[in-house]
């Protein structure tokens, strides 16, 4: 399954944005154009439907209450609303559901965050209609969504199961390598990859086994004198990666994580999430810290990876790179620009003209990318 759409009214710095999504979409646009709040609207319904530790007070709470997540731009007490598209194939209409959620504080305190509207349809049928008449009886029923609670959401599960699965990856690579030493506190889901290493230990050595064979490969063609990769775990006990490279001494042996490049590590988690499940993966600048000509590939290595696989990943990332949007192979319907509007950012697919230009041969590179370029930039380097 995946979000075949997502609309937004009032989340941060959208006041109103309707987008169809791909299997793979690349979000452009300059810096604070939104691209990292978009995603955080979907790991938002990811927070509220995690049945343990999660809901919707939790997850308004720990982005630091409803005035942070609702538009500034928002004219007086709006509620936000988050209303997604999920269908099995892409182009299948209707929909298989439609889940929409829509939150306000009380007039009165406490000011408790309520559900404004909740609502969810099944291959078009309205399954749920929030509020109702129980919640009319009982205000406190709507402090929570029917989403995050088991006996509620029965009849839309495999909704609540794709949500609750998504997967939000911005690998830090000192993080994954010092994670063991670093300690202490850990976010929930281990965005950064604190925990990546023992997310590996807990593999079963099986599947573990033939997904380091599949990075192997792929890391062969992208990291130069790459030759092999394995899984070991040291004399304390703890996990490690290590991998051998040509152009070392003959018996130089195997080197582990803390000193592979940045890179290496970025890349090496960016494949092993795309193996890892079957979720949407929200993907934050998969360039970073990799040459260009790997990022080049990125594109193609996130298409070659899952090729043969069941189910795919449904990829959503945010990118600057002209490298990563020069590669040809990019679906351009999967192109989402994010652009200052006259109501705080909006958001569309690629344009009449930019599709021509695109068929004509350019790339999203040359066609897309000037334009998310901030006017003033050049005189930048100018500033002193
Ligand atoms: N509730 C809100 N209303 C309006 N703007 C917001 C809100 N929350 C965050 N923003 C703005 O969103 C911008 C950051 O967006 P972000 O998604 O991090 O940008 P990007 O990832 O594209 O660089 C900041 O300028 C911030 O002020
Ligand atoms: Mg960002």
């Amino acid at each position: 399954m995946l979000i075949s759409n997502i609309r937004l009214k009032n989340w941060r710095n959208f006041q109103s944005l309707d987008l169809p999504l791909r299997d793979v979409s690349y979000v452009l646009g300059p810096n604070a154009i939104g691209k990292s709040n978009l995603l955080d609207a979907l790991r938002f319904l990811r927070d509220v439907s995690k049945t343990q530790g999660g809901g919707l007070q939790v997850a308004v709470a720990e982005r630091g209450g409803i005035s942070k997540v609702r538009c500034l731009h928002a004219r007086r007490d709006p509620e936000v609303e988050i209303d997604v598209e999920f269908s099995h194939e892409l182009d299948q209409q209707p929909a298989a559901w439609r889940y929409v959620l829509a939150f306000k504080p009380e007039d009165k305190k406490p000011q408790r965050i309520l559900v404004s509207r909740e609502q969810v349809w099944k291959d078009g049928k309205q399954l749920l209609n929030r509020p109702d008449n129980k919640d009319a009886a009982d205000v406190l029923l709507l402090t929570q969504t029917h989403l995050e609670q088991i006996q509620t959401n029965i009849k839309f599960r495999e909704v609540v199961d794709f949500l609750s699965d998504i997967t939000y990856l911005h690998l830090v690579p000192q993080l994954l390598r010092f994670g063991e030493k670093i300690g202490g506190h850990r976010l929930t889901d281990d965005p950064f990859g604190q925990g990546f290493l023992e997310r590996l230990s807990k593999t079963s050595e099986k599947i573990r086994t033939s997904r380091l064979l599949k990075i192997s490969k792929a890391l062969s063609l992208a990291v130069p004198q790459f030759e092999d990769l394995r899984f070991v775990k040291d004399d304390m006990g703890h996990p490690h990666l290590e991998a051998r490279y040509a152009h070392h001494r003959p018996n130089a042996g195997w080197q582990s994580e803390e000193h592979f490049s940045d890179g290496t590590l970025r890349l090496f988690g960016l494949l092993w999430a795309l193996l890892e499940g079957s979720s949407m993966l929200l993907l934050e600048e998969p360039e970073i810290s990799l040459n260009d000509a790997i990022v080049r590939e990125i594109p193609l290595i996130v298409d070659r990876l899952q090729r043969d696989r069941k189910t795919k990943r449904q990829v959503l990332l945010t990118t600057h790179s002209d490298a990563l949007l020069s590669n040809p192979g990019i679906d351009e319907r999967g192109v989402v620009i994010l652009e200052t509007g006259k109501q705080g950012t909006t958001g569309r697919l690629v344009d009449t003209s930019e599709r021509q230009a695109l068929a004509a041969g350019l790339s999203v590179a040359e066609v897309v990318l000037p334009k998310t370029r901030p006017k003033n930039v050049s005189q930048l380097g100018l500033w002193q």
